[in-house]
């Protein structure tokens, strides 16, 4: 497979975009970060013409797959008529309408753009409701990007220090320590030491955030009660539970990883499942909080918040992930066991975690692994070459070893994928 193209715009964009790329997520791409040109469905071509069946999904946003007809049906629609008011428009109403319908903790939802806002909306919300500063948040979860938010969340072991209590690690230059001043850090499944820090620190304590299912480290679930216990600590102490469900909103179920686990948060923030591939997040959230938003004192604001071609987005892509009774999800999880059992049994060694419908993939590491430290045993350099393996056979996963699955996967994308890893699993 040949990547000329590619090559060569990235040393052109190099001249003009720091490191090439938009995003310093996109650097960790073999051999070099690649160009793409067009996608459709489950597949995508980059600009050397190479096709691929494509498990990236631009990291989650293409739950519905490449340039999704409905989605785009709406949003041309949108377009022709009106792009931005600085003022409401119906569609807003209805995709929030929609949330709450299909989301447990959902009663009112505020828009944004990216996760990471959404999330800062959140801290923001929790301060102001309880008149506490701190956030709990756990090694190995990510957030978002912000200077508050990007603390510990791929920690090298030895600036982290002890398990029980991990040091505040920034993640890049310009951080200042006194962001970490506010936030508490802890191994996530631990549900003794999220007792004991709230014996001891709850009346500081304003909110505590979880992925509910740790994608983006290790793909690691819950332990049976973990979250439900949570849930308890926090009403017991006062602390507002957020839900980041950027990931796993309309994708473990159609109301989110709280759905599809029992519990409810307080809080809840989405992005990746909700647009369609379009720029928009949620808050959502109790209307007990929300209503702190507006009237309630708590600014919350944004320029491009609810305009009407992302909630044009929004509403296809929530319409045509609950119709049938989401039959949609229903099809993306089958494959997606088809695809886990067909790895399972073609790649020696290989370790799955996670749920049907976006799964993990490594070597090496504990299979029961429970928070950030238990996986980090885990074999990169031999991932790699699989992922390289992989990608020679037209296949286009994440380099960290998350596999995002979309709606539009066919079985003939599965058959086509069995097929290639087993091509990269006999090189291995
Ligand atoms: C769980 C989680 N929260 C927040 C974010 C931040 O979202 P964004 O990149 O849209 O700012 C991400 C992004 O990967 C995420 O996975």
């Amino acid at each position: 497979m040949k990547f000329d193209r590619s090559k060569a715009l990235m040393v052109r964009a190099a001249k003009v975009v720091p490191g090439g790329i938009s995003s310093n997520v996109r650097a960790n791409w073999f051999p070099h970060p690649m160009f793409y040109e067009r996608g459709r469905g489950a597949r995508v071509w980059d600009v050397d013409g190479n096709e691929f069946v494509d498990y990236v999904l631009a990291r989650g946003p293409l739950l519905l797959g490449h340039s999704p007809k409905r989605v785009l049906d709406a949003v041309h629609k949108q377009i022709d008529t009106g792009l931005m008011y600085a003022g409401q428009c119906e569609l807003a109403v209805q995709v929030a309408e929609r949330i709450c319908e299909l989301v447990p903790c959902a009663e009112m939802v505020r828009f944004s753009n990216s996760g990471s806002e959404a999330v800062h909306a959140a801290w923001r919300l929790a301060r102001a409701a309880t008149g506490r500063r701190k956030i709990i948040r756990f090694e190995g979860h990510y957030h978002g990007w912000y200077d508050s938010q990007i603390w510990n969340t791929a920690p090298p072991l030895a600036a982290a220090g002890p398990r029980e209590a991990p040091l505040p690690v920034p993640a890049t230059k310009g951080q200042v320590a006194s962001d970490a001043e506010n936030m508490v850090v802890l191994p996530w499944n631990d549900l003794d030491l999220l007792r004991q820090t709230l014996e001891s620190q709850g009346s500081e304590i304003a909110g505590l955030i979880t992925e509910p299912i740790m994608c983006n480290q290790g793909g690691l679930m819950p332990r049976p009660g973990y979250l439900e216990g949570m849930r308890e600590l926090c009403t017991k102490y006062g602390v507002v539970l957020i839900f980041d469900e950027v990931i796993t909103g309309f994708r473990v179920a159609l109301g989110g990883a709280q759905a599809r686990f029992g519990v409810t948060p307080d809080l809840a923030t989405f992005a990746k499942g909700m647009g369609g591939g379009f720029p928009v997040s949620a808050l959502a959230g109790k209307r007990e909080f929300m209503q702190l938003i507006g009237p309630g004192g708590v600014l919350h604001a944004g320029t491009y918040n609810s305009n009407p071609p992302c909630m044009a987005a929004a509403l296809a892509a929530l319409e045509t992930l609950s119709a049938d009774d989401g039959a949609a999800l229903k099809g993306m999880a089958q494959r997606g066991r088809r695809l886990r059992e067909g790895i399972r049994h073609r790649v020696p060694g290989v370790v799955i975690r996670g749920v049907d419908e976006i799964f993990h993939l490594s070597f090496g590491s504990d299979p029961d692994a429970g928070d950030y430290r238990d996986q980090l045993t885990r074999d990169t350099e031999k991932y790699r070459r699989f992922v390289l393996g992989l990608q020679e056979h037209g296949v286009r996963v994440v380099p960290d070893g998350i596999w995002f699955l979309t709606t539009a996967l066919t079985d003939e994308d599965v058959d086509d994928t069995l097929a290639a890893v087993e091509k990269a699993a006999g090189a291995l």
